[in-house]
């Protein structure tokens, strides 16, 4: 089985991934880091030498080949990932798709020390952040919206989280 985390930026992806990935003796995958490994370059040169619409065809390659890969997996996928083109329903298709919801202030504070290697946000102050999640969420929540299971993240610890991505995956 095929396991997505997805969620806006901050959210926990990477990090929730990777603990229930150890738990449940998951392979962990981290879309970002991928791309950047096959690129031979940051997600933000990426952004900055060859422009979004690269990185977002990127994306739809890394998708398309773990349709062909075997074995349980978890894959933390980049925030924007599920909202362009088919890759929701790719993922939706391909296995499970887990969104860790986060409310924007929580995720304002999360994002406190990531923002330079993150192109969409780089250079902003907490107040300009702020805005532009509340300004990019609802947009992005047609996507996030369809995952298979939501867990509402705000006030949660990692414990609780990985325990309800841990239940779920028994379920199915
Ligand atoms: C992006 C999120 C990033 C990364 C890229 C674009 C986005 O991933 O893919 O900077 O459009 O939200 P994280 O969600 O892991 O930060």
């Amino acid at each position: 089985m095929i396991v997505f985390l997805i969620g806006f930026m901050g959210c926990g992806k990477t990090s929730i991934g990777r603990k229930v990935a150890a738990q449940a003796s998951f392979r962990f995958v981290d879309m970002d880091r991928e791309i950047e490994e096959r690129c031979g370059m940051k997600v933000a040169d990426i952004f900055q030498r060859h422009g979004e619409e690269s990185f977002r065809r990127c994306e739809r390659e890394f998708l398309e080949n773990l349709a062909a890969s075997e074995g349980d997996t978890i894959v933390s996928t980049g925030g924007g990932a599920p909202c362009h083109g088919e890759n929701m329903e790719l993922m939706n298709r391909l296995g499970r798709t887990v969104y860790l919801k986060m409310s924007p202030p929580k995720l304002v504070k999360r994002l406190e020390h990531g923002r330079e290697k993150r192109p969409k946000i780089q250079g902003m102050d907490d107040e300009r952040l702020l805005e532009y999640i509340f300004h990019t969420l609802p947009g992005r929540e047609e996507y996030y919206g369809k995952a298979h299971f939501i867990i509402d993240c705000d006030g949660a610890t990692d414990d609780y989280i990985c325990r309800h991505i841990a239940g779920y995956l028994e379920t199915e």
